[in-house]
């Protein structure tokens, strides 16, 4: 019964991972996962033969309380802290499991169990400083910009050479003193790992962290003989490890790049040269003008949008724009924003149809079509030099191409450059208007004048 009740677990996991692939379905997807965990959950809680009751219950209610109070007043922008933190705890349970088998059981111990234990513990450990330093750069806590140390990639080399050979010695020989040395080794490999990585990229070291906590999850299942643990924790694995892949491609950056070449150290000298530049200054009333006279136009969020909390006023603006018998559409770049799905997740917070949400390579043909690009925020995936400028920091990121649009209006406050810290000719550009402006006013605003034509 156990085994089949894994299963059956296991079996919700895998079709809620499914659904969670589509924003149509991903709400419906997470209920199964999280009905998948329940089960599993249940069936430890049964199958245990000394159980004590008052730590599990206090434990229950403890847990549940903190998840659901961070679940209800997390914002959207703050997403990826939660996650960094979740990963985090992730990491240290498993390690924290492998080391309760190490003080209970080490005497009976096969090679095999030796490695799962070490990769338990130096896996969780490394995930759990990792995160919580990702967690402390995106809160803020620490400083965003990468912190190298000198000589930190010998030093890196050097305490992961240690790690090994800690591995080796403690999976071969009787002794426990490895596998603590091995815990500390990784915790400290953990935090010097990512302090050299920019606050910007720490969605991407955190959907990499995450995969981490999946496999030490997975690796602790075999050191209890878990089986929901084994297939759950690989999941997660695999699917962190996917959406890490995928941001990366998305922004033309291999993992090696976002791990090791210190990106945000740039200064955005130079960029302020743009200032100089002379630009198209709009008023709310030209891009109710430029607006009320399209026939098609395409929205562009970006992370100003998030910022701003501008989802409700896009929406009303694009209602109103449809009323008037105007084709609205949203263009959605995959790493729009600070994390996967980021944009999808805040439109469908303001109850945008998702049929009219349209992906990078859907948009692109869509572009020149289009009468006016309305982008709310957004920077570096709009910015032409990807394209145009083999000397540019992103040179071959996918852009949306919206400077082939016959109008392009730019919602932002200043000339000030995105994450990637640089400047965006797109701003320059004869056909764009700039309407300098905090993105939810600026929206509102554009209402009240589409409102008074
Ligand atoms: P960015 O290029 O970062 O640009 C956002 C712009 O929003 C800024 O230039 C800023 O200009 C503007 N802004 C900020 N607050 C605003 C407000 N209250 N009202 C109006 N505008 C505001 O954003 P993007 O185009 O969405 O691109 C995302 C970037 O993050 C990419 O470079 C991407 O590679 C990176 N990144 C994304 C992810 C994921 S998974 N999403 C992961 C890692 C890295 P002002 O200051 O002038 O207003």
């Amino acid at each position: 019964m156990t085994e089949l009740a894994y299963l059956g677990a296991a079996v919700l996991f895998i079709l809620g991972l499914k659904q969670m692939g589509s924003p149509r379905t991903a709400r419906r997807g997470n209920t199964l996962a999280a009905i998948g965990m329940f089960v599993a959950t249940l069936t430890v809680l049964i199958s245990l033969t000394k159980p004590s009751w008052t730590v599990i219950v206090a434990g229950l209610v403890v847990g549940s309380t903190i998840g659901a109070v961070l679940a209800l007043r997390v914002q959207m922008t703050e997403m990826p802290e939660l996650v960094a933190a979740f990963n985090g705890f992730g990491g240290i349970s498993s390690m924290l499991v492998a080391l309760v088998a190490l003080l209970q059981t080490r005497a009976l111990w096969d090679n095999e169990t030796g490695v799962t234990v070490m990769l338990s513990i130096v896996i969780g450990a490394v995930t759990f400083t990792g995160s919580f330093v990702a967690y402390g750069k995106l809160k803020g806590l620490i400083s965003g910009r990468p912190i190298s140390l000198p000589g930190g990639k010998v030093l890196n080399a050097t305490i992961a050479t240690a790690i090994v050979i800690l591995i080796v010695v403690g999976v071969t020989g009787d002794a426990t003193w490895p596998y603590w040395g091995a815990v500390g080794l990784a915790a400290v490999i953990g935090v010097l790992g990512v302090l050299p990585i920019g606050g910007a990229d720490m969605p991407v070291v955190i959907s990499l962290l995450n995969s981490l906590s999946g496999v030490a999850a997975s690796t602790a299942g075999f050191v209890i003989g878990n089986d929901a643990l084994i297939i759950g924790g690989a999941l997660v694995g695999a699917a962190g490890m996917i959406l890490t892949l995928q941001m990366g491609k998305a922004m033309n950056r291999t993992l090696a790049n976002v791990l090791f070449s210190g990106f945000g150290a740039i200064s955005s000298a130079g960029v302020g040269d743009g200032e100089e530049k002379p630009v198209n200054r709009a008023t709310p009333d030209d891009v109710a003008i430029a607006l009320a006279y399209a026939q098609s136009v395409l929205i562009v969020p970006g992370y100003g949008l998030a910022v701003a909390q501008a989802q409700h006023v896009t929406k009303k603006l694009a209602t109103l724009l449809e009323d008037k018998g105007i084709d609205v559409g949203y263009a959605i770049h995959p790493v729009a924003g600070r994390m996967p799905g980021h944009m999808n997740v805040l439109l469908a917070e303001a109850d945008v149809p998702y049929d009219q949400l349209y992906d990078l390579d859907q948009s692109n043909p869509m572009f020149q079509q289009t009468d006016v690009v309305l982008i709310v925020g957004a920077n570096d995936v709009v910015n032409p030099s990807a394209r145009d400028d083999s000397t540019s920091p992103i040179y071959g990121m996918p852009i949306l191409e919206v400077d082939r649009a016959q109008t392009v209006v730019v919602v932002k406050r200043s000339l000030s450059p995105g994450f990637a810290g640089i400047d965006n000719p797109l701003f320059y550009m004869d056909s764009t208007m700039m309407l300098f402006s905090d993105a939810k006013a600026a929206l509102e605003n554009v209402i009240k004048s589409l409102e008074d034509l």
